[in-house]
């Protein structure tokens, strides 16, 4: 019997072309030509696609939001997204609700499916990542505890 089989073929060039920071900057997205392309569709909504158009922060924020928050992504999101910086299948967390609008980032919670389709800055981080990020059928209390968790993640009080 003849084994002589590769068995461990991983794609690990998967594992490394997600999300910015990386020193090795492949700028041939940022040409003119490209920036253009980009510029010349209507304006991104920075609130993103879907249901959520107006985001009430808490100040100071909701303990028990939190918590729960945390709970989930524990449960639903930390296989994909750290906490810090770094990227794993998804961007890392840390500066996200610096990055991105709350409405932003609950819609990309509830609605991903769309805004990988239609939004612009959801389908650049696709690109990087490709990788579809799926739909984890939140509630929308859900995705405001997480909401909520991401800004004590990012220090905010
Ligand atoms: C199977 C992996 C996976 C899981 C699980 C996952 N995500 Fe993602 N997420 C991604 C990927 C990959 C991206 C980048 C966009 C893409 O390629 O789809 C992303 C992007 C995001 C972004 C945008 C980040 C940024 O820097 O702008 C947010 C917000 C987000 N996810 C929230 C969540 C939440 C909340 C959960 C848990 C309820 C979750 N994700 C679970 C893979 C995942």
């Amino acid at each position: 019997m003849k084994k002589r089989f590769l068995l461990y073929l991983l794609p690990l060039g998967l594992l490394t072309a997600c999300g910015g920071g990386d020193e090795t900057a492949d700028n041939s997205d940022n040409s003119p030509a490209a920036q253009s392309m980009i510029e010349d569709d209507a304006p991104a909504d920075p609130k993103g696609i879907g249901e959520i158009k107006h985001v009430e922060l808490n100040s100071p924020l909701d303990a028990d939001l939190i918590a729960k928050g945390s709970a989930i992504y524990d449960l639903k999101c930390s296989a994909c997204h750290k906490l810090t910086g770094m990227r794993v299948v998804g961007p890392g967390w840390k500066g996200v609700t610096d990055r991105r609008t709350p409405e932003w980032i609950m819609n990309m919670t509830l609605n991903v499916d769309v805004m990988l389709d239609e939004d612009p800055a959801a389908q650049a981080l696709l690109k990087e990542c490709l990788v579809r990020m799926p739909n984890q059928n939140l509630t929308e209390e859900d995705a405001r505890s997480i909401l909520e968790f991401m800004l004590k993640n990012d220090g905010k009080s």
